[in-house]
């Protein structure tokens, strides 16, 4: 019987972190380059064609859908509920501001100021201890207020995530407990096949997020500081900046909260748990945290297209349509890591970020972040046990983007 596909049926969201292992080294051992997916998405996972994907220098890979739903606006244009939405949030069709934007120069003026050396989201080497102590609030403030066992970090951990990104987007905390919905609703659409109530839901609180990045964006002249100020302060137009700021909500949340998910279940799941342990040691932190967003980043796969046919680099042949880029896969990728499972081994540069004009502005933030939720919890339950999931543990939804764990201690 011919051997299947190591992710035909089941996403990394739905897999423990050795099953998500041999599956990935099965991946590597793969004969082909690239698999036409069910999805309707081509799956790209060697590191050299990911990366280059990911660059999108020629002219036949575009990012121009990247944010595209994965069911299609022809599913949504079916769902009267989620036309509703549409209609009342979301037309005219928001400006394109990061991930999708084509506009070469327009792109470069967006991603200096949330990355450049004066972006908002930069985190300057001489900030990052003072940045670290505020992150450590951020954890404090999003514990149980009793103390309760056991205590459910899948929910901590998005609580912590969408406080970092309310607060570092410049939203009232009044909203902050609410950007988790509106960033889920973003990702899912991106990820999973939606249907029904649960795809109108979903256009709803996309909608929602984009509202409130607009009232951000309107209300920011009356500010001397923020995301939206600094924005309109770099001359960036509003609807764009209105996209920014609503793209910038979306993708910080589930993809750090899902990083420290997918990651405590291999440092608490291992049976020696040395990495865990590291935790206790300032220096130890930093290199688990790098591993971990190597390994188990929370969002494992990224989208482009490919306008026609092409050769890559490596000689992989790509047909026209969409790809899925797996950058998760491709940090394993046994040609570019020695020894991809090793703590310390060598290797290229991970992809977790991406690569070249669109790469994550986000990204010193979120290693911080990873780090500090790691460090604070160790610090508080360094004999921390996984909670079993008992009889009938929860199914996790497919999701060919992102990626979590349902993560329960004592
Ligand atoms: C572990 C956490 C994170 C991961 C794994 C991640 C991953 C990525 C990746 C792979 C891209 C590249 C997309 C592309 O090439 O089109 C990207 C872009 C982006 N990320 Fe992140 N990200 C994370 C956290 C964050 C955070 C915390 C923020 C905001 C503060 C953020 C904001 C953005 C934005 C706005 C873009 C679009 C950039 C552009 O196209 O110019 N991300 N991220």
């Amino acid at each position: 019987m011919a051997a299947e596909f190591p992710f035909a049926q089941l996403t990394p969201n739905q897999l423990s972190y050795s099953e998500r292992d041999e599956r990935y080294r099965r991946l590597h051992a793969w004969p082909e380059p690239s698999y036409d997916h069910d999805s309707g998405l081509r799956m790209v996972w060697r590191y050299d064609d990911v990366r280059e994907l990911l660059e999108a220098s020629a002219p036949e890979i575009s990012n121009a859908r990247s944010l595209q739903p994965l069911v299609g606006f022809g599913r949504i244009a079916v769902n009267p509920r989620a036309v509703g939405h549409l209609c009342r949030h979301l037309l005219p069709l928001p400006a394109k501001a990061t991930a999708d934007l084509t506009n070469d120069a327009l792109h470069q003026r967006v991603w200096a100021a949330m990355a450049g050396p004066t972006g908002y989201f930069t985190v300057p080497a001489h900030t990052r201890s003072e940045r670290a102590e505020s992150l450590a609030e951020h954890f404090r403030q999003s514990l149980p207020a009793a103390a309760t066992e056991p205590l459910d970090v899948t929910a901590m951990s998005i609580t912590y995530a969408s406080r970092i990104i309310g607060e570092t987007v410049g939203l009232p905390p009044r909203d902050w407990s609410a950007v988790a919905d509106w960033s889920g609703a973003q990702s899912g659409l991106l990820g999973r096949w939606m249907r029904g109530r649960e795809l109108a839901d979903a256009v709803g609180a996309l909608g929602r997020l984009f509202t409130v990045s607009g009232m951000a964006v309107a209300h920011s002249r009356q500010h001397v500081t923020g995301f939206p100020r600094h924005l309109r302060a770099a001359g960036i137009p509003p609807r764009v900046a209105v996209s920014a700021v609503a793209n910038s909500l979306a993708a910080g949340v589930h993809t750090i909260s899902g990083t420290i998910q997918q990651g405590l279940l291999r440092l608490l799941g291992e049976p020696d748990r040395q990495w865990w342990k590291l935790l206790g040691e300032p220096a130890g932190v930093t290199r688990v945290a790098a591993k971990i967003l190597q390994l188990d980043p929370g969002l494992v796969g990224w989208k482009r297209y490919v306008v026609r046919p092409i050769a890559l680099r490596s000689g992989t042949t790509l047909p026209r349509g969409p790809v899925l880029v797996l950058m998760a896969a491709a940090n394993r990728d046994p040609m570019a890591f020695a020894d991809p499972l090793g703590l310390d081994s060598t290797g290229k540069a991970p992809l977790t970020f991406g690569f070249g004009r669109h790469i994550c502005p986000g990204r010193q933030l979120a290693q911080l972040a990873v780090e500090v939720f790691l460090r604070e919890l160790h610090s508080r339950a360094p004999h921390a046990q996984l909670v079993s999931p008992g009889q009938s543990p929860r199914i996790r939804p497919a999701d060919l983007l992102f990626s979590g764990a349902d993560i329960v201690i004592r």
